[in-house]
């Protein structure tokens, strides 16, 4: 689906810069070698990842190898990968940067204390932050933390776009979240009538492994593997396209 949309886009609004969440972009969960670079082909500049950057063991590798692709900043500083990088684009110097909420989320660090410490060190001429988090509270909360110090704010994780996209006074663009690309015949991705018989049975949801139903501890216990990879016929590209004006130094988005 990207495929087919992304030059058309990148064309329609003369995009200079694509970044791409690209987490469940390997079968529908975690992302690979393989997906990351079909992402590249089609016109990524950058990408972004999440909570499911390590589901694949084999490309860890890569995440230290390739510097245009990063996962959360405030991970563990001796994990793979990086958490921040800086791409020319649009003629500038620009830092791409990955921050992983703490709440319902695992991380190592605090993301506000996390971002502080980055940007006194990157060396970049503007500042894209995706701020994967799972509570909007939590991510507009870093979208004021970091108004006027970035050009925008981009929340990802929860798959649903948000109606709250704007330009925050000090001229960073925010948005709690930018959704996802993928089959809109889904609950997030996953097949409809496998996510009902979890929430219908008040079953505990793993989406980590094969299909399976398994009782442990006298509960059952769904596997899900059913991901949708693919859009199909019902599938739906979701984003956000920020239109770049100078802004005092920055580049201003007009999410509008
Ligand atoms: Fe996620």
């Amino acid at each position: 689906m990207l495929k087919a949309l992304l030059p058309g886009l990148r064309r329609r609004y003369d995009v200079g810069l694509v970044i791409c969440n690209a987490e469940n972009s390997a079968g529908g969960v975690g992302v690979n070698e393989k997906s990351a670079k079909q992402l590249f082909e089609i016109g990524a500049d950058a990408l972004t990842l999440g909570n499911h950057a390590y589901r694949h063991k084999d490309v860890y590798e890569y995440l230290d190898r390739e510097p245009r692709i990063v996962r959360p900043l405030n991970f563990a500083a001796g994990n793979p990968g990086r958490g921040s990088t800086v791409i020319e684009a649009a003629g500038k110097r620009v830092g791409v940067v990955n921050l992983s909420g703490q709440v319902h989320l695992n991380v190592a660090r605090n993301p506000f204390m996390a971002i502080d410490a980055e940007l006194e060190k990157l060396e970049a001429d503007v500042v894209v932050v995706d701020f994967h988090a799972e509570v909007t509270s939590e991510k507009v909360a870093m979208g004021w933390y970091l108004d006027g110090r970035v050009a925008a704010v981009l929340g990802t994780h929860t798959h649903v776009p948000t109606a709250d996209g704007r330009v925050l006074p000090g001229g960073t663009g925010f948005i709690s979240d930018v959704g996802m690309t993928g089959s809109r015949t889904s609950v997030l991705g996953v097949k409809p009538e496998q996510v009902l018989s979890v929430v219908l049975t008040n079953a505990a949801l793993d989406d980590h492994g094969p299909v399976e139903c398994l009782a442990v501890e006298g509960q059952q216990h769904f596997m899900v593997d059913n991901r949708l990879p693919e859009g199909g016929e019902d599938g739906g590209l979701l984003g956000i396209v920020a239109g770049k004006q100078e802004f005092d130094g920055w580049l201003a988005f007009d999410l509008s």
